[in-house]
């Protein structure tokens, strides 16, 4: 019998174990109290076993097959269990490492297996597993690049390729079809750049029909320097993921052919690059967007509720039945609820219930705040019909009252995720930096739709 340095019962503890048996190493790991297990403490358990795998210089990882319950806490038998397994592993490895040249990370696992007598019977599990983990990967990638590796040409190329890997259709429009549009607030946010805006739309359809239609809608400032009402420098790097919202979009197009849901889906990405210049828009003036509404413009850095106002209209005019924005939109959201919890924002209980229920389910924090009428005075304009900032006082409130005026009544859930899109910190299956949050949320949410 080799060596172990203590035998982990605590959720996500390792241990090491060597000698005397053909692996060269062997890490055991906690997977908590039975009472708790389900997907969550497998993600957890799993993600710090690869890790610690990696740790040792392990190229080839062979894990043993998760435990199933009684589906009490949502592992629905063995494929469940291995397919977080599967995502907690695949996304606790994840690294980006392109723009190292000096010290290139020199672990990495390239190999990764389960072992076990049912091991053949999980493989939809694993396959399940692997779809939702690379477009978790897909959005933190897109999140991290800077602001000068992707500007929005950019991320509609990106878009593009995943339609074309994926067998979803896409469309992109430029300034000018823009203008033919009327989508007055997405181009004058973009108007002080070189690097032109573009909306884009994918749409996943499912092979049996459909009886209704999801639109995922993304802020995709690729970088949001303020405008002509600059931001101060301090921190200002981190504004090239002010995209998050676009990247998660992208995320859940990524793996939403492999979930096949049931409903028709569109990914919509509003992107733009922030600018202040000679062509910049200013405060003071006043837009037309895609539905016809005024809106005065009080500060040029409330740049994501103007770019999302075209999106949202443009999905409902375009389709759908029910409309799911993300936005790195507010300040506000991340002094409200810190990096921990998503603030979440709706007209229509059912739809935010059917998200907060995934949301849950997948254990990535979300947390519903109010959006009574009486924070719409915040934002009345005494030269149109809208200004597009209620001043500090409940800023991520009115930045949802916002766009809620863009929403033609249909059903919408705002997501703002100023504050979970990056973690400064990592936990337990995500490294420091982008989380790619709520791609498995959404792609949980679609799959029960
Ligand atoms: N992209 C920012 C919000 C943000 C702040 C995201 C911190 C991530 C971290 C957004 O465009 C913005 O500037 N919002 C302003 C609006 C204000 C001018 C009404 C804000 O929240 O301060
Ligand atoms: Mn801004
Ligand atoms: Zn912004």
């Amino acid at each position: 019998m080799g060596t172990t340095s203590g035998v982990p019962g605590q959720i996500g503890q390792t241990a090491a174990l060597s000698g005397g048996i053909a692996a060269r190493e062997v890490v055991l790991v906690g997977l908590g109290r039975r009472e708790a297990y389900g997907p969550n403490a497998a993600r957890r358990a799993y993600g710090a076993g690869a890790r610690a795998a990696r740790d040792a210089g392990a190229r080839t990882v062979a894990a043993a097959l998760p435990p199933t319950t009684d589906g009490a806490n949502g592992v629905n038998g063995a494929n469940g269990g291995a397919q977080a397994a599967t995502e907690g592993m695949l996304l606790s490895l994840y690294q980006f490492a392109k723009y190292h040249t000096l010290d290139t990370p020199a672990k990495a696992v390239d190999h990764l297996t389960f072992v076990g007598a049912d091991a053949g019977q999980v493989a939809d599990g694993v396959r399940l597993g692997e779809a939702v983990a690379y477009g978790v990967m897909v959005a933190r990638d897109l999140a991290t690049e800077p602001g000068n590796a992707l500007v929005p040409i950019d991320l509609a190329a990106a878009a593009r390729q995943i339609a074309t890997e994926n067998g979803l259709s896409y469309v992109e429009y430029d300034v000018d079809a823009m203008g033919a549009m009327g989508a007055g607030a997405l181009l004058a946010v973009g108007q002080g750049s070189v690097n032109p805006p573009r909306l884009v739309h994918l749409t996943y359809e499912p092979e049996g029909g459909y009886t209704r239609t999801v639109a995922i809608v993304g802020k995709g400032i690729t970088f949001d320097t303020g405008g002509i009402s600059l931001k101060p420098g301090q921190n200002m790097d981190a504004m090239k993921h002010d995209m998050g919202g676009a990247a998660t979009t992208l995320g859940v197009m990524a793996a939403v052919a492999q979930v096949a849901p049931k409903v028709r889906v569109f990914g919509i990405i509003a992107a733009a690059e922030n600018m202040p210049s000679g062509t910049a828009f200013r405060p003071g003036d006043v837009l037309t967007a895609m539905n016809g509404k005024t809106i005065e413009v009080i500060s040029t850095d409330a740049e994501g509720r103007l770019v999302l106002a075209d999106a949202l209209v443009y999905a409902a005019r375009h389709g759908a039945d029910a409309m799911i924005d993300l936005a790195t939109l507010t300040g506000g959201a991340v002094v409200a609820l810190g990096n921990i919890t998503t603030a979440v924002f709706t007209n229509d209980d059912a739809l935010c219930d059917e998200f907060l229920h995934a949301a849950a389910f997948e254990g990535e924090k979300a947390w519903r705040m109010p959006l009574d009428a009486e924070y719409r005075d915040q934002i009345k304009s005494d030269i149109a019909d809208l200004k597009n900032s209620g001043g500090r006082e409940a800023s991520a409130i009115t930045a949802a009252k916002f766009l809620e005026e863009f929403t033609e009544g249909k059903p919408w859930v705002h997501l703002d995720i100023a504050g979970t899109v990056w973690d400064k910190k990592g936990g337990p299956f995500t490294p420091r930096g982008a989380t790619g949050v709520h791609v498995r949320s959404l792609l949980r949410m679609l799959a029960e739709a």
